[in-house]
């Protein structure tokens, strides 16, 4: 085919230039390599998505090009002047380490001085090409709002089952921030990162409406966590790793389960988590700090207790999140004590494919408040498990013989709802998306008191 061409070519262009035929074969050979060799310009922008950086006020817009531009953010008051701000950000160039090494330009603007609770609309890129048109509310910074949540973890490219029902909700406006706790794309390295980008393609449609806040799971594990650390902008100085934040009556840690399992990038990261999550959590106990935002939660990827029958570290009695790894120099500390003594409240877990809510458990012991009212005043923290949002590993199933602190669980996919509605009361609710958004669990966690003491 290209010597025909060639040819084709060839005598078109020696009866115009009077080429040589020799020099202009040679050189129409080499044509498909030299088109092969020039990147394509790609300055559209894509893959928007939102997160908050933790100051009132303030949102993050990331997204991704293929080629170097500017990052622009122009925005506006729904219903005032369209794009009557700009806001400036930065570039960074993300390698993937896959064998084609693709090129991604992250693109990063933080927004501030936004007014609580006021409609935007914004689109983001450069003179060289802008996104669509997208709008969200500026989070409420006051203590007595009541913030809802969506909460998953699990959700890929493939299978993506309750994305759907995800992206009506989100849009209908249900949702102040969604928590993904974990595992995204399945997974985000391959294909060389294309599977990362059309992940990041297809949660657009709801992460760039409202802060799309993360932690790291097992899926991006592949080059010491690049994708997951580049695609995201949490708060803190971690790359996403781990970061609290405050919302409402709220004070939401975010943590990397992962470092108790991919030692090869660090045992010294278990223990700066550790130490980070021990000053975190005494900062958030000043009696001054928990009066006004007396909620403690966390999110990490792999849950310390599940009642699954598939041999993953929450099955075993010592699970390593839970009680910390003996076989490391020195050993390594779990997160059950430390957060048993911080008074964390709720604690929220993804991993197993299949939701689990738990009754108050501490020392795989159940703490109910009470026989009649469980969560009214529970005496340990409560977990729940919610790693069914789909993927193409499907559902996981369950130990027919789950032990007593397993309280309710299901196999459908779906998500989770959570409402912090107030310093003592907060709601949770599990929609099964293969019952078409039914409510198939949902609780009341009540508490007059919070911290350690509140135990007793
Ligand atoms: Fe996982």
């Amino acid at each position: 085919m290209r010597k025909r061409s060639c040819t084709k070519q060839l005598i078109c262009v020696c009866n115009v230039k009077m080429v040589p035929v020799h020099a202009a074969c040679a050189l129409f050979s080499l044509t498909p390599l030299l088109v092969l060799g020039v990147p394509p310009i790609w300055t559209q922008p894509e893959q928007v998505h939102l997160a908050y950086p933790g100051e009132p006020g303030s949102m993050v817009v990331t997204w991704t090009t293929f080629s170097k531009t500017e990052s622009k953010v122009e925005y506006g008051i729904l219903g005032g002047q369209f794009f009557e701000m700009t806001t400036k950000g930065n570039t960074t160039l993300f390698v993937d380490s896959g064998e084609e090494k693709r090129k991604l330009y992250i693109h990063r603007v933080i927004l501030t001085g936004l007014k609580p609770a006021v409609n935007y609309v914004y689109h983001c890129g450069s003179d060289e090409g802008w996104s669509d048109v997208f709008y969200f509310t500026a989070l409420n910074d006051s203590t007595s709002f009541s913030p809802r949540f969506a909460l998953y973890g699990d959700l890929g490219n493939e299978n993506p089952q309750s994305l759907a029902r995800l992206q009506k909700d989100t849009q209908l406006g249900m949702y102040d921030v969604i928590l993904h706790i974990g595992d995204f794309a399945y997974d985000m390295h391959e294909d060389n990162a294309r599977i990362g980008d059309e992940f990041m393609r297809q949660i657009q449609s709801i992460a760039a409406y409202v802060p799309y806040m993360t932690c790291p799971g097992n899926h991006e594990a592949t080059y010491n966590f690049s994708n997951y650390r580049n695609r995201f902008s949490m708060p803190g100085q971690t790359e996403s790793l781990w970061y609290s934040w405050n919302l409402g009556s709220a004070h939401i840690i975010s943590l990397s389960t992962e470092v108790y399992f991919y030692l090869e990038f660090g045992l010294e990261l278990l223990f700066k988590q550790y130490e980070w999550l021990k000053k975190d959590l005494e900062e958030a106990n000043k009696p001054e700090n928990r009066a006004v935002r007396p909620w403690i939660i966390t999110m990490g990827h792999r849950p310390m207790y599940c009642s699954d029958d598939d041999q993953d570290d929450c099955t075993k009695f010592d699970s390593y999140v839970r009680l910390g790894r003996k076989d490391t120099k020195p050993p390594a500390p779990g997160l059950e004590d430390l957060f048993y003594r911080y008074g964390v409240d709720l604690e929220l877990w993804a991993h197993e494919h299949t939701y689990e809510r738990l009754w108050p458990v501490y020392a795989d012991k159940v703490y109910n408040g009470s026989k009649e009212q469980p969560y009214v005043n529970p005496k340990a923290p409560v977990h729940i498990v919610t790693g069914s949002a789909g993927c193409r590993e499907k559902t996981d199933s369950f130990n027919p013989n789950p032990k007593e602190w397993s309280a309710f669980r299901s196999t459908d996919y779906g998500y989770t709802r959570m409402k912090v509605f107030n310093t003592t009361h907060i709601y949770l609710e599990q929609i099964s998306d293969d019952q078409y958004g039914k409510v198939i669990d949902s609780i009341w966690v009540v508490k007059e008191k919070h911290g350690f003491s509140a135990w007793f």
